[in-house]
């Protein structure tokens, strides 16, 4: 790879989420030393306008001024080449990825150019690894999907809980929580707490979910072994402790930490960790109607008719909470969230074949700002560890997942400096 290349480019940077992370990387570049970085997209004149409005918004105007602006198109093979050669790790914030993602992956691949995106779309990641593995082992680069909330906190927070356990780790559930005081509500002006880019890749993925377990055959023909004591998934119930109700959370964090796990177990001979996670969905009442939403929602996307309603009418189907402006600073920079975790195994030295697990650790990965501040600390702090720490990576390169790119570097350690906090509770207590 040519070090005259720029560090990264973030491509997608006049979307919402985009902004949002060339904003942070403002900061970062400051902090982690990036000398030089771009942002990318298909219009010069919104890519003008953009670095305007963040080199006021940061009061670093000239620091914006001096970033590369690239052209590049999603329908123009050869700009997207052009972009990823000219930098080391190219930043995609450019989604839906089911209808966007691939050619990038392509030409970061074929530039010979590191890649990371924020993606929740397991299909869409597990094509990727089906189809592009083998080329990015050869070309020697890393393409890392789901860099984002979705599901750094649940991906690493295993590995994290795996770390800190002393023993054998056999299962992780993942209690998570996400509260807006009324206060910051009050003040949203019509623009609800996610952008549309998020409810557009949401809808195609549920419309398309039946692809998966084909793709995944084909990627994983071996299945893991069955593990003792297996961890079943509950519907609706109660975490201990909390008096409200919590129900399955269908995103992507279970398909992303299945291929770590999947990965560890057929490359380094590692047991396997079982996970499932929840979503805190209140109490009785609002748990139910939360459960025929979501039915109304998962009919919707699957019918084109109903399909297209969802993706033209977004606020009126999420009930306000999706608008095509996206939320309020004072809205996004209210949000917390929380990922309360349960590890269950055995300690040290124990008999795992002949007895039950004894040991259990609690963990918690929370911050705020989910989809639009925490997402950006994630994303950006993975593309500085590849630059930085590509010597502790697995091999030279791959399409792979978040746990297994990054679990012996120090990413945690970027995610806690940046207000996405991983603790441990002490003591481990023996169940
Ligand atoms: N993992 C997470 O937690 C997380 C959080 C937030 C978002 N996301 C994901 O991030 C993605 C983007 O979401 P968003 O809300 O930021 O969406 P958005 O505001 O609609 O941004 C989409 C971006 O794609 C660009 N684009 C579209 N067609 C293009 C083309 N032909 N050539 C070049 N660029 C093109 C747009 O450029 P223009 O400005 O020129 O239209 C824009 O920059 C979604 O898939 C969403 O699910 C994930």
């Amino acid at each position: 790879m040519s070090w005259d290349r720029l560090d990264l480019v973030i491509f997608g940077a006049t979307g919402f989420t985009g902004k949002q992370t060339v904003i942070h990387m403002m900061e970062f570049a400051e902090k982690y030393n990036i000398r030089s970085w771009g942002v990318a997209g298909r219009s010069d004149k919104k890519l003008a306008e953009l670095m305007k409005e963040v080199g006021q918004k940061t009061g670093k105007k000239s620091a914006a001024h001096a970033v590369t602006v690239i052209i590049a198109d999603i329908n123009d093979e050869k700009s997207l080449k052009n972009m990823c050669s000219r930098c080391k790790v190219l930043v995609n914030c450019c989604g839906p990825y089911r209808l966007y993602g691939e050619p990038v992956v392509k030409a970061a691949v074929e530039s010979k150019t590191h890649y990371v995106d924020i993606s929740g779309e397991p299909q869409f990641m597990e094509k990727m690894q089906l189809k592009y593995n083998d080329m990015a082992c050869e070309a020697g680069v890393y393409i890392i999907s789901a860099c984002g909330w979705d599901s750094i906190p649940s991906d690493m927070g295993v590995m994290f809980l795996k770390q800190n356990f002393e023993g054998t780790l056999n299962s992780v559930r993942s209690y998570m929580k996400s509260e807006i005081p009324p206060e910051a509500m009050a003040k949203a002006e019509g623009r609800g707490v996610i952008n549309y880019g998020t409810w557009e890749s949401l809808v195609h993925g549920v419309a398309h979910n039946n692809e998966l377990p084909a793709l995944r055959k084909k990627l994983y023909p071996e299945p893991l072994p069955s593990l003792k004591p297996k961890l079943c998934r509950q519907i609706m119930h109660k975490k201990d402790g909390d008096s409200e109700y919590y129900l399955p959370f269908l995103g992507a964090d279970e398909s992303v930490v299945f291929r770590t796990q999947h990965d560890l177990h057929f490359k380094d001979n590692e047991r396997p960790i079982q996970f499932k996670i929840y979503f805190k969905s209140g109490g009785f009442f609002r748990t139910i109607m939360t459960i025929f939403a979501g039915a109304f929602f998962f009919i919707m996307a699957k019918m084109r008719c109903t399909r297209n309603l969802l993706l033209k009418y977004p606020k009126f189907f999420s009930m306000g909470r999706v608008t095509k402006e996206g939320p309020v600073d004072i809205v996004m920079n209210n949000t917390y969230f929380s990922f309360d975790m349960i590890g269950e195994g055995w300690e040290e030295g124990a008999d795992i074949d002949k007895t039950k697990p004894n040991k259990r650790v609690m963990g918690k990965v929370s911050g705020v700002n989910p989809a639009y501040g925490a997402t950006c600390v994630a994303l950006l702090s993975s593309a500085i560890i590849i630059l930085k720490e590509s010597d502790k990576m697995p091999g030279t390169g791959g399409v792979m997942t978040t746990g297994m790119a990054f679990k012996d570097t120090t990413l945690i350690n970027y995610l806690n400096e940046n207000n996405l906090k991983y603790e441990i509770y002490k003591p481990i207590n023996i169940v």
